[in-house]
């Protein structure tokens, strides 16, 4: 008798990527390897064809002459920075780490797109922020925002371009055509479009072997999304005007992004599931020279996986962005609630954290008890509807008794199909392994009439599980769950389809998957820095062509669909204040974050507890405040070269990095023991200090810009902290005039009566009539 359930095809490349990426590589097969030269020798950019041939050259004074074949290059860089991608032996790439024109040498890494699992897809409405503005009458410049993705649906209506002026001058990018992509696909709205050759590529996964010819360009390359990743993350950033936007009833209104008039060129580097760094870094450079003034990236490397700044692909290129102007704005990643999961923690990226909105997706569900539950998720249905079904956990009825693990969570062959036919079934989510998607593929194989499943992590993000019956709780009713089951001779349960519950409260509320601070690269920068939302999103979605009724919109969650809510701001922002730097509108954006609810009470996670500046950074997105923040603290980019200093790079390593510095030299005065320290003393609009000894007091100092409305204002801070940690401002007012734009204070902090560990506080400077600017600050007491 047969029990496996069929694959669907999906879960068959699922698990062969699983497989595929486990094998343990060997040291003498080559592999693609980033080499990171720095800065371009002219500022300008290097000529292509000049930084090739030296690449080359490079290669094949390290390549036998044997294989010659792999002196080649699959993406070279020379716009922003310098270098390239190439097959490499573990050997070659060390000698090649030595050449005196090359400042790192890394294996190529698989980043992952930041929806709460890949494949599990979550989405974002974007709120009524801006309702009461009038955008079009305000709005002087036209931004263009670069989204680094699975590329893009172009039919989705949300890239429509009417009441869209025509394209930029500067605009120097290209529309690619590819597999059913045209050049009448770009428009006034969509107006770029570019892929890496990620399709087809076999696999950068699995090894290559030495005698494997290098494809030079696969024929099925196409900047369309085939994901859905990458059109929901643009439509959230720059959606144009959408009315009666809805997913299957759910979450109607009208649907827009954060700056429904700015321009949006699609840069994929990514494909199913996973992005090559080094298409990332090619993709980075070439949005930095087609023009872009913001770069969107909902994509990052696992917390484990974290590397050092020089080693990663979205540091260097945002990096190199801010150098030429370009604001670069990442997730921080899904590996919440645990502390130290943040990454693309650079100072010079702007990092977003996700939250909940007031809209939530409950799912009623009732014991054969009559014990009513509210659990989560989105589906639709309307047969049987209210009829009982026999309720069975997975634990109890595996495919064979050695499978009682892999049962509990529900895994592909692991359930006795007879006793899965017919019942709702109770699932666990114990691994990492298997995602909400393949748990209820393997029980609609099955025959199943429903799932529950039990999984404090994702219980805040909905999953939509389409026209299969579906309920999400977390481990107290959970418990409640297997206790009716363990307790009753014949359980039984129902579920009803989703109810939509609008001004929910309290929200925003921190999502539990979101990636939680402090950073573990340098805990003396503030990580995350911005909280937006992103669970239950409502945004543009590529259409399933198997189904007729499919959607143009789909709900989706993770850190994916917060960051470009505030790439969208920021465009938002950039459009009435063009002359503002990116760092300006990072501190106005910042400084102006909303630290309460809708229930007037501070921001607090899942655990119902108040949130900590390690879990939203200064607070939740409010675009319409940022407008006038009053006061910005400017990070400038000589702070991130100083920041390379006390960080621990040498001088003739920023040689190479720095652009137009071939002799720079590091601030001299740096007691060398506490050389980390004085990373907190970079002007960043908020203050962290990773170890503040109970017998020291640290002084850290930040300069503020008047960008008020007029040139007189003073400004008297106000403090709000721990019992214990003694904080002094110092002066505790200043004050501009015409002509004194800038003015700087000194925060000092004493240990000496505090509580050991993290205390928090806010810094708030107030100029008596409209503006408050609040600097969050977190210091680790020992
Ligand atoms: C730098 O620019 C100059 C003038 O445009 C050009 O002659 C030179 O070849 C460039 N150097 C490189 C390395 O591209
Ligand atoms: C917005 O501004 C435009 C142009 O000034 C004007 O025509 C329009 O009526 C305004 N809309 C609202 C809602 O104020
Ligand atoms: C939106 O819905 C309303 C009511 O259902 C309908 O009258 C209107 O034509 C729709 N608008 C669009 C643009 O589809
Ligand atoms: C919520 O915050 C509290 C206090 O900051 C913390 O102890 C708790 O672990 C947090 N809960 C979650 C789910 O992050
Ligand atoms: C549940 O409620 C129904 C209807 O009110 C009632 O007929 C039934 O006896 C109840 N069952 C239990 C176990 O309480
Ligand atoms: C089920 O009941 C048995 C015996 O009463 C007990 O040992 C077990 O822990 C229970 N399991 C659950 C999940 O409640
Ligand atoms: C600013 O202050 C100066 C000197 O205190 C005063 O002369 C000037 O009129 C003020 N300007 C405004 C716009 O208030």
């Amino acid at each position: 008798m047969a029990f496996l359930f069929h694959f669907s095809p999906t879960i068959f490349s699922i698990l062969f990527l699983m497989i595929t990426s486990c094998i343990a590589s060997n040291d003498q097969s080559p592999k693609p390897y980033v080499v990171y030269m720095g800065s371009p020798l002219n500022s300008s950019g290097d000529s292509a064809e000049i930084e090739e041939l030296l690449h080359i050259r490079i290669l094949s004074s390290i390549i036998p002459s044997e294989e010659s074949e792999r002196i080649s290059v699959r993406h070279s860089y020379h716009h922003a920075y310098r270098g390239f991608c190439a097959l490499l032996t573990k050997q070659e790439a060390t000698l090649l780490s030595g050449h005196e024109e090359v400042v790192s040498v890394f294996p190529d890494p698989i980043l992952e797109l930041h929806t709460t699992r890949s494949w599990d897809f979550l989405g974002a409405t974007v709120g009524s922020y801006y309702s009461t503005y009038n955008h079009s009458s305000s709005s002087n410049y036209d931004v263009i925002i670069g989204v680094i993705d699975t590329g893009i649906w172009p039919e989705s209506p949300g890239f429509d371009d009417q009441h869209i002026g025509e394209v930029p001058s500067r605009w120097k990018g290209v529309c690619m055509e590819g597999v059913d992509f045209h050049k009448s696909n770009c428009n006034r709205k969509l107006i770029g479009a570019r892929f890496y050759n990620i399709d087809d590529q076999d696999s950068d996964i699995t090894e290559i072997p030495k005698s494997a010819k290098i494809p030079s360009r696969p024929p099925n390359g196409t900047p369309r999304d085939k994901v859905g990743h990458g059109t929901h993350t643009a439509s959230i950033a720059a959606g144009a005007f959408v009315p009666n936007a809805t997913y299957h009833g759910l979450a109607s209104g009208i649907a827009r992004g954060g700056s429904p008039f700015a321009r949006i060129a699609t840069y994929k580097a990514c494909s199913e599931g996973y992005c090559q760094g080094s298409a990332i870094l090619k993709a980075i450079d070439d949005a930095i020279k087609d023009g872009v003034d913001i770069i969107s990236i909902s994509v990052g490397k696992s917390f484990v996986f974290q590397t050092d700044f020089k080693d990663d692909p979205i540091a260097i290129g945002a990096f190199h962005a801010a150098e030429r102007g370009v604001g670069v704005v990442c997730s921080g990643g899904n590996e919440g609630p645990d502390s130290y999961t943040v990454t693309n923690s650079a100072p010079w990226i702007l990092t977003v954290a996700a939250s909940t909105i007031d809209r939530n997706f409950q799912v009623n569900v009732v014991l054969g008890n009559n014990v009513s539950l509210k659990g989560t998720g989105i589906s639709f249905y309307t047969i049987g509807r209210s009829k009982t079904y026999p309720l069975a956990f997975g634990e109890n009825i595996p495919f064979h008794p050695s499978l009682t693990f892999q049962a509990r969570n529900c895994m592909p062959g692991s359930l006795d199909a007879k006793r899965v036919a017919g019942k709702i079934v109770v699932c666990m989510n114990d691994g990492w392994s298997v995602s909400r998607e393949i748990k209820k593929l393997v029980l609609q194989d099955g025959n199943a009439k429903g799932l529950i499943l039990i999984d404090e992590k994702e219980k805040s993000s909905p999953f939509d599980s389409g026209n299969f019956p579906f309920a999400e709780f977390g481990k107290l009713a959970g418990a409640q769950i297997l206790q009716y089951i363990n307790s009753s001779r014949n359980p039984l349960a129902t579920i009803f389809p989703v109810n939509e519950i609008r001004r929910f409260k309290p929200a925003p509320v921190v999502a539990d998957f979101s990636s939680r601070g402090p950073a573990s690269l340098t805990e003396n920068i503030l990580k995350p820095d911005i909280t937006a939302p992103g669970v239950g999103i409502l945004s543009a979605m590529i259409p399933n062509t198997d189904d007729k009724k499919s959607s143009l919109f789909g709900i989706t969650s993770g850190t994916s669909m917060a960051c470009p809510h505030v790439s969208g701001a920021m465009a938002f922002i950039k459009s009435i204040h063009p002359t503002w730097s990116f760092s300006m509108i990072k501190s106005a954006i910042m400084t102006t974050a909303t630290i309460s609810n809708n229930a007037r009470k501070p921001l607090s996670n899942t655990s119902n507890l108040h949130a900590s500046p390690h879990e939203i950074g200064a607070g939740e997105l409010n675009p319409i405040k940022a407008l006038n923040p009053g006061l910005v603290f400017e990070t400038t980019m000589n702070d991130y070269y100083n920041f390379l200093c006390y960080y621990g790079y040498n001088e003739k390593e920023l040689r190479l990095i720095v652009s137009n510095k071939k002799n720079f030299i590091c601030p001299t005065n740096t007691r060398t023991t506490y050389k980390k320290e004085l990373i907190s003393h970079i002007n960043y609009p908020s203050i962290s200090i990773e170890k503040l000894e109970q017998n020291r007091i640290l002084r850290v100092k930040r300069v503020a810009t008047n960008v008020g409305n007029s040139p007189n204002a003073t400004y008297t801070s106000s403090i709000f902290g721990p019992p214990g940690l003694i904080v002094r401002v110092s002066p505790s007012k200043i004050a501009f005039v015409k002509g004194i734009k800038k003015a700087s204070f000194e925060v000092s902090f004493d240990g000496n009566k505090a509580s050991k560990g993290y205390n928090f506080g806010v810094i708030t400077w107030f100029d008596g009539s409209h503006d408050k600017v609040h600097m969050v600050f977190a210091v680790n007491v020992e």
